[in-house]
């Protein structure tokens, strides 16, 4: 009766506090909260929790929520829902806090805590006893079989492969792909998720790291329902398949006490130390690779601050009632509510894991104990809520019933680390300020950034106009926010010209180039092409096409005498040198002995040739006709990069749209991506399809589709060029290749909403910025084609010696090139 007054006390007491404290903060109050779950066993014991708060309503007075349990299959399924709302909270791991962190806005807002207080586990590498004689040194893990838990789990992935990548030799064979780079390194091993889409994102991982792992094909091996999924899993493996196993330093006592395991010994196992001594798998403190923080409960941060903390005071409470452990605001009650140190590694070398009397077990002249009366409250209102199961354990036999809800137990439903670790003792909120996976993972952040350093540690992108610039930028913070490597960095320069002086100097590395400019850059600056753009070809190649509107069909091709025409730039391949090999080839312009702009200047009346009166381009004398039908103002004007309106394929097609062209020239799928209302810029707003058409080479004239049958030729697609001759780097090559691989593959969709970068394609009002709008990939340039003249083909070496009489080195085009003078000569 006495004491059923001081619940009633107590009860009301707390409900005051908790009901004052809620008032201040609480606008609206969350009613519900739905715990993602990662398997089935994790759901039964979640539903299981779901019973015992329901029956425990009562205690949780104010702070209680209706909780409900959401299965998913893996943590990055949880994650995923969380981050859309469907579920509020998970348990992950170190390393998945950190990918929910980056990538799905999660935040960590309690922290479990292990016997002893203590936050951090030691990753372990655990050998059978006595194995591996010949591995002295971390250099000889070099073609292990390895267990690992899965592909970035922190203790058992991301730590062994930085350790190894510092001290075991393990190069990086891959700046963008950590599965790549640990393929090369072990032998047959068993990493689950190394073959998943995020860790695959290109599709070509080997499956090395799959042919241990035992799962049933399909869908469970290799996967989360992998038998060797997971701490307990990598353990499994090391007894039956393994040299080594990357784990916890708690795992193997928590598999020992398994009935599946219970009759091995720890004698079994040793460490392996990172100085290639072993140790006794109780000697973690001194012989581990790395310490990392123990698992973490998330939730999205778009979560409000009020409903984070009612999460936590609902957690915190969970965590009181049904663990034997410590609460939270004990450790900072003066840090002595848990067993000290010293303490915990005595229970440790007596090697007394399996004592359930020496977890939680208090001093009597604990601070907190004595202090505290609503623990005494909680066992007593616990006792009338468990029925059976009494205590026998300790050998006495008083009213003391044990709980059967234990949130760190996970063994009555048949696997372990269910919700929770089973090693954690407590639950620990994390403060606001500190709720970041930054914050939460400390120095251990530098292992996971750490297995992602490329030794190439940048590119430098090379363009030529400031709303490139723009795009550059923003394409930077799109590869940054997924790490990508070599980190992109964007220059400006006044002219492709001048890039192209860069990139040979070293200044910059990479710039994307039309046909033309391949050319000239590789004839002047050694500069070689490695990635080109495909468009709708299949191939990296386009048509050059000539189109005229279809209500003046005075224009034809044959005869452009005295007409306005409109070309992408001065030596472009489309623009400018196929059109004008074809005319001075059919001889319907004359010459000037190769002075091509004169030639031009003398048959059209007026034109737009970006860059034609720029000194760079155009050594001989500039013919202000050139550019009288440009668009560009001040300094714009006339510019042979995207800031002159009418510049590139785009620009062309404008400048007939608009500026009183009667022929522009230019690739065969401009017209089609800028009619038909797919450019919302009001120059292309009426302009359709049909209101253009093609002009063939045999005075006729044919539909924009078919392109085939009516062109000047076809050229080799824009490419991505780089330093060659003496300063020829194949790493940094490669590792440039790699990148924008991987960032086609994450930013190379055409349909996007508008907040999300897409390499190829440009905000409105602008096209063909840095890539053209119409690439759908880019394409590795074979080795043997990287030359600008293997690259470019004989059609466009010809075509060149006919506009500029520049001798090309090709011995081909040069044949090639004789050829044709010989039979222009004949012609005139
Ligand atoms: C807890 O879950 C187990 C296994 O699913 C089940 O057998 C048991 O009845 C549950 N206990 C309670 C109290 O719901
Ligand atoms: C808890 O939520 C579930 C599902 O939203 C609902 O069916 C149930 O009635 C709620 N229970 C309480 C006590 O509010
Ligand atoms: C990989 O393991 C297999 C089987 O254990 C072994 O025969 C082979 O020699 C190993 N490969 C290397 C490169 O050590
Ligand atoms: C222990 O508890 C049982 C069941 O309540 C009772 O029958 C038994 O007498 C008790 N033994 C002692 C020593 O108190
Ligand atoms: C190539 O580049 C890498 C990274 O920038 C550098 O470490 C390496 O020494 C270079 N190789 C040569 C042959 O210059």
């Amino acid at each position: 009766m006495a004491r059923s007054l001081v619940f009633a006390a107590l009860v009301g007491a707390l409900c005051f506090t908790l009901a004052n404290a809620q008032h201040h903060y609480d606008e609206h109050k969350t009613t519900r909260m739905v715990w993602c779950t990662k398997s089935q066993e994790e759901q039964y014991k979640c539903q299981n929790l779901t019973v015992a708060i329901e029956r425990d309503r009562a205690l949780f007075d104010e702070v209680f929520l209706n909780l409900t349990c959401f299965m998913a299959y893996s943590a990055d399924e949880c994650i995923h829902h969380i981050d859309r709302e469907k579920a509020h909270i998970t348990t992950l791991d170190a390393g998945d806090v950190f990918t929910a962190g980056r990538y799905n806005s999660l935040i960590p807002i309690m922290q479990e805590k292990l016997e002893g207080g203590f936050a951090d586990y030691q990753s372990v590498a655990v050998i059978k006893k006595g194995s591996l004689p010949d591995l002295n040194n971390l250099r000889d893990m070099r073609n292990k079989r390895v267990c690992f838990p899965w592909v970035g789990s922190l203790a058992g992935w991301i730590v062994p492969i930085h350790t190894l990548q510092r001290e075991g030799g393990m190069e990086v064979v891959d700046c963008n792909n950590q599965v790549k780079t640990a393929a090369s390194y072990f032998n047959n091993s068993c990493a689950v998720y190394s073959l998943s889409d995020k860790y695959n994102p290109i599709g070509d991982n080997s499956d090395k790291l799959c042919t241990l792992c035992t799962g049933k094909i399909p869908g469970g091996r290799c996967s989360s329902a992998d038998p060797y999924f997971g701490y307990e899993g990598a353990f499994k493996c090391l007894l039956e398949k393994g040299d080594v196993a990357f784990l916890r330093h708690s795992t193997v006592n928590e598999m020992l006490q398994t009935t599946e395991f219970k009759n091995i010994s720890p004698d079994t196992f040793e460490l392996l130390c990172r100085d290639g001594r072993r140790a006794s798998i109780n000697d973690y403190r001194q012989c581990n690779w790395g310490q990392v923080p123990a698992d973490a409960i998330v939730t999205s941060s778009a979560r409000s601050f009020s409903d984070r903390k009612q999460y936590q005071q609902f957690l915190k409470r969970i965590g009181e009632l049904y663990s034997d452990g410590t609460r939270d605001d004990q450790s900072r009650l003066g840090g002595q509510g848990f067993n000290s140190r010293n303490n915990y590694n005595e229970q440790s070398n007596r090697n007394s894991f399996n004592d359930q009397n020496g977890y939680g077990q208090y001093d009597n002249n604990d601070p907190y104990r004595t202090q505290n009366q609503y623990d005494q409250y909680r066992s007593e209102r616990l006792d009338s809520s468990f029925s059976e199961e009494r205590n026998q354990q300790d050998g006495t036999n008083t009213s003391i019933l044990y709980e059967k809800f234990r949130i760190f137990e996970s063994k009555r439903y048949g696997k372990p680390n269910l919700l929770f670790q089973d090693s954690s003792r407590a639950l620990t909120v994390i403060p606001e300020d500190d709720q970041s996976f930054t914050k939460y993972l400390g120095p251990a952040i530098n292992f996971i950034y750490g297995i992602r350093e490329c030794p190439v540690s940048a590119m430098t992108l090379c363009v030529t106009s400031e709303n490139e610039l723009d795009k550059c930028i923003k394409m930077r913070t799109a590869l940054k926010a997924h790490l990508l490597k070599p980190e992109l960095i964007c220059k400006k320069m006044h002219s492709h010209i001048n890039c192209m002086q860069f990139i040979e100097a070293g200044k910059a590395d990479i710039s994307v180039f039309d046909a033309g400019d391949v050319y000239t850059g590789g004839l002047n600056y050694d500069l070689i092409p490695f990635m080109s753009e495909v468009y709708n070809l299949g191939e990296p190649e386009y048509y050059v096409v000539a189109v005229a509107k279809e209500d003046d069909p005075d224009t034809e091709l044959t005869y452009l005498k005295g007409k306005n025409t409109c070309h992408t730039g001065i030596n472009t391949a489309a623009g400018w040198t196929y059109p004008m090999a074809h005319f001075i080839s059919n001889g319907w312009i004359r010459p000037y002995g190769c002075d091509s702009v004169r030639a031009a200047a003398e048959y059209f009346t007026k034109s737009c040739v970006p860059g034609a009166i720029s000194n760079e381009y155009n050594t001989g004398v500039p013919y202000d006709s050139m550019c009288d039908l440009c668009h560009g103002t001040s300094y714009r004007y006339c510019r042979r990069d995207a800031s002159e309106d009418y510049y590139g394929h785009t620009g062309a097609f404008r400048c007939l749209v608009e500026g009183g062209g009667h022929v522009a020239f230019m690739k065969h799928t401009t017209v089609m991506e800028s009619t038909g209302g797919k450019r919302k810029e009001w120059w292309a707003r009426n302009a359709l399809n049909d209101d253009f058409e093609l002009l063939c080479t045999d005075g006729t004239r044919a539909e924009i589709q078919e392109y085939k049958r009516c062109n000047l030729g076809k050229v080799k697609a824009n490419a991505v060029v780089t330093r060659g001759g003496v300063n020829y780097n194949e790493t940094q090559m490669n590792a440039y290749i790699n990148l924008l691989t991987y960032a086609q593959q994450l930013y190379g969709r055409k349909e996007v909403d508008a907040f999300s970068f897409s390499m190829f394609s440009s905000p409105i009002g602008h096209y063909d910025l840095i890539f053209q709008d119409a690439t759908r990939q880019l394409q590795v340039i074979p080795p043997n084609k990287r030359r600008y003249d293997a690259y470019l083909g004989s059609d466009f070496m010809r075509a060149r010696r006919i506009t500029d009489c520049y001798s090309g080195a090709s011995q081909v085009a040069l044949s090639m090139g004789l050829l044709l003078v010989g039979s222009l000569v004949a012609m005139l």
